[in-house]
Order: C-alpha cells, then sequence, then structure tokens
C-alpha cells in the first residue's frame, strides 16, 4: 500500500474549506492507503498562541477529524508534537534548504506582506518542516488543496537533493492529492479569495456551525445587484456561491438557479437562503457528533496515545536509517 500523509494546523475550526479540500479526501482514503493524519501544531507555533488556545484547537482538531470520519482503527492519527523525529528531520532538510529559494516561496511572501512584524525564522523554514512531515513516513501521496501546491514541490526538491547529497534514493517524490481531476479551492462569503481563517469568520462557514449562525452568515454573504443583460458571465462573488451551492446542493437545486440566473429572474435572497439551508443538512451530522466526541476526554486522549505510539514508530525507522546515511555511526 502507497503511504499518505497530510496535516492541518490547529489554528481555528475546521472550516468548508479545509473539509472539501482536505479532510474528505482523509476519510475516502483510510481505506486504501497506509494514512498517517496530523495535527500541524509545531507549525502554528509561528502565530504565537497562548498555551490555553493552542491545546484547545489542537483538541478541537483531533476532534473534528474524528466526526467527520477518519477512523483511527484504520489510520493514524496524531499530534505533530507527540513526534519529535519530525523535529530532527527539519533540522537535516534545513541544512540543505537555501535562503533565496525560501524566500521565494508565495505563502512566505504573503506572510510578509501581511504580518510584516513577525517574519520569524519559523516562516521562512515552514517548507521545510512540512516537507519533513512528509518524507518522516516516506508518503508519495498527500491530500491538500490547491494552496498547498508550492509546499509539495518543495517537499520534492528537499527530498530529491538528500538523495543526491547521500547517493541515495532513499526519499520517494511526494505528490499532491485529490481524487478529483484538480486540487480545490473553496470560495469564501465575502466574495472575493478563498475561504480561510484569516479573512474573518464570517468568511468561513465552521463545521460546527449552528444553523442560526450559518443563515446569518449566508444572509450576509457579498452578492450584487443582480443580473444584467451586458454581464452574461458571473462576477465572482455570485460565481463563489454558485460553487459552493455545487459542493453541497443537489444537482437539480444548481440548475434551478442557475436557470434562474441566465434568464435574470433570479433573486439572490432566495438563494442564499437555499444556499444556508443546504449547508446545514450538510453540516449537522458532523456538528452533532463534535458535540458528543468533545465529551470525550478519555476517548480523545487514548486516540491521540495509541496515534503517537503508531507515528513514532515509522518516524523512528525513518531518522535512524537517514542517520546512518548522513554517517552518524556508533562506535
Ligand atoms: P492549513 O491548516 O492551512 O489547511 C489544512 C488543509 O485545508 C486545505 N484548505 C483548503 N482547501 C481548499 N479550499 C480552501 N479554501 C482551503 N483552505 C484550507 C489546505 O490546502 C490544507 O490541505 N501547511 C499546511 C499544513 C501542513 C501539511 C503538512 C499538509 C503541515 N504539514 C504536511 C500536508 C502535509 C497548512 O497550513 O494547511
Amino acid at each position: 500500500k502507497e503511504t499518505v500523509v497530510s496535516g492541518i494546523r490547529p489554528t481555528g475550526k475546521l472550516h468548508l474549506g479545509n473539509y472539501f479540500g482536505a479532510v474528505t479526501n482523509f476519510v475516502k482514503m483510510q481505506y486504501d492507503y497506509n494514512c498517517y493524519f496530523f495535527i500541524a501544531d509545531l507549525h502554528s507555533l509561528t502565530t504565537h498562541p497562548t498555551p490555553q488556545d493552542l491545546h484547545g484547537y489542537v483538541r478541537h482538531v483531533l476532534v473534528e477529524y474524528l466526526a467527520c470520519g477518519i477512523d483511527p482503527e484504520e489510520t493514524t492519527i496524531y499530534i505533530q508534537s507527540d513526534v519529535p523525529e519530525v523535529a530532527e528531520l527539519y533540522l537535516y532538510l534545513n541544512m540543505n534548504a537555501y535562503m533565496g529559494e525560501l524566500e521565494r516561496s508565495t505563502s512566505f511572501k504573503d506572510k510578509v506582506r501581511s504580518q510584516p512584524d513577525n517574519v520569524n525564522a519559523g516562516l521562512l523554514t515552514y517548507p521545510t518542516l512540512m516537507a519533513a512531515d512528509i518524507l518522516i513516513h516516506k508518503a508519495t501521496k498527500v491530500p491538500v488543496g490547491k494552496d498547498q501546491e508550492q509546499h509539495l514541490e518543495f517537499t520534492r526538491t528537499f527530498g530529491n537533493r538528500f538523495n543526491r547529497l547521500y547517493n541515495s534514493d532513499y526519499f520517494p517524490e511526494p505528490f499532491a492529492f485529490n481524487y478529483a481531476q484538480n486540487l480545490v479551492k473553496i470560495p469564501g462569503l465575502d466574495g472575493t479569495g478563498k475561504m480561510s481563517k484569516s479573512s474573518g469568520d464570517g468568511n468561513c462557514i465552521y463545521l460546527s456551525d449552528s444553523p442560526e449562525i450559518i443563515r446569518k452568515k449566508l444572509s450576509r454573504a457579498v452578492t450584487d445587484s443582480g443580473p444584467s443583460a451586458e454581464n452574461q458571465t458571473k462576477p465572482e462573488a455570485i460565481q463563489n456561491l454558485f460553487d459552493l451551492m455545487k459542493i453541497v446542493s443537489s444537482e437539480d437545486t444548481l440548475t434551478h438557479f442557475d436557470e434562474l440566473y441566465n434568464k435574470m429572474s433570479i433573486r439572490y435572497g432566495d438563494f442564499k437562503k437555499q444556499l444556508a439551508e443546504d449547508m446545514i443538512v450538510f453540516n449537522t451530522p458532523i456538528r452533532e457528533r463534535i458535540e458528543e466526541l468533545s465529551k470525550n476526554s478519555s476517548y480523545l486522549r487514548q486516540v491521540a496515545k495509541h496515534g503517537a505510539l503508531k507515528a513514532r514508530e515509522s518516524a523512528q525507522r525513518t531518522i535512524k536509517e537517514v542517520r546512518q546515511l548522513i554517517g552518524f555511526k556508533s562506535f
């Protein structure tokens, strides 16, 4: 079986972007591959969370993984910081990761722009930590959203460079994966880019949002003044809402509103109400499981412990071989 690795940063609750970009693939892949799904708490340290927030979000993501259907019997679910071998591999990979290439990373450049007062070394070397996550289990498939594509390129570069340096073919090449042909980018509600925590709560529908909150967020979602004869292609904000409808609503519903749009008789109020109701139908079973699982601390503890053991077993195997290749040998 091929090995699969993916992770999510515990920087908040999971939203539809995380679900349709990543988690839905995790759930499907667990039966066909040897899977490792983790909570990237080391990565989230770049934003300096308080210990309480960090712990709370790690717990929340663990609950959400389980609520979405990731089965700890089928896969290895673990918390990144429970596997110190990852940090060790990160150190080795950093020796062959160059400033110039790291500075050219789009997500690094975005961060330099958006948080100029916190451009720390962890941000710069984010791609090497991510490469360590993937290479530590020698994974070949990485289910992620479109925004992670460049990070996968970095991972291949660092793995290949390590192989060349030590004259081996030790690390296989990992590729971003989605069951659909293309990697996805789920839009947000504010009419511009993708759904993301950093663009504000109003832009995101969380898996744990109540029906009232979903209705309220949708009623505020950005539209425009309506279709017009000279504007045949949908403007971005409207297209985004149609894209969201495509993932949560039935085909009939989508066709219905598409036809109304084309006839210029669509009423955005009705359209957004329908979208909200379909989102509620989608997230209700997950939200209920989140509420149930949140109460079960002893089960969560058991899952995290069991996962850490399994993940470390695999990571220790790799680190032992990597140390040999590097030349750390016992006398
Ligand atoms: P993160 O925590 O930002 O996001 C987690 C996953 O959700 C996907 N995603 C989206 N997909 C589609 N549309 C969206 N609007 C959307 N928003 C988020 C992301 O693509 C990602 O798959 N660097 C990673 C975490 C990470 C990782 C790894 C992933 C650390 N190490 C190793 C894979 C393998 C990140 O920040 O994702």
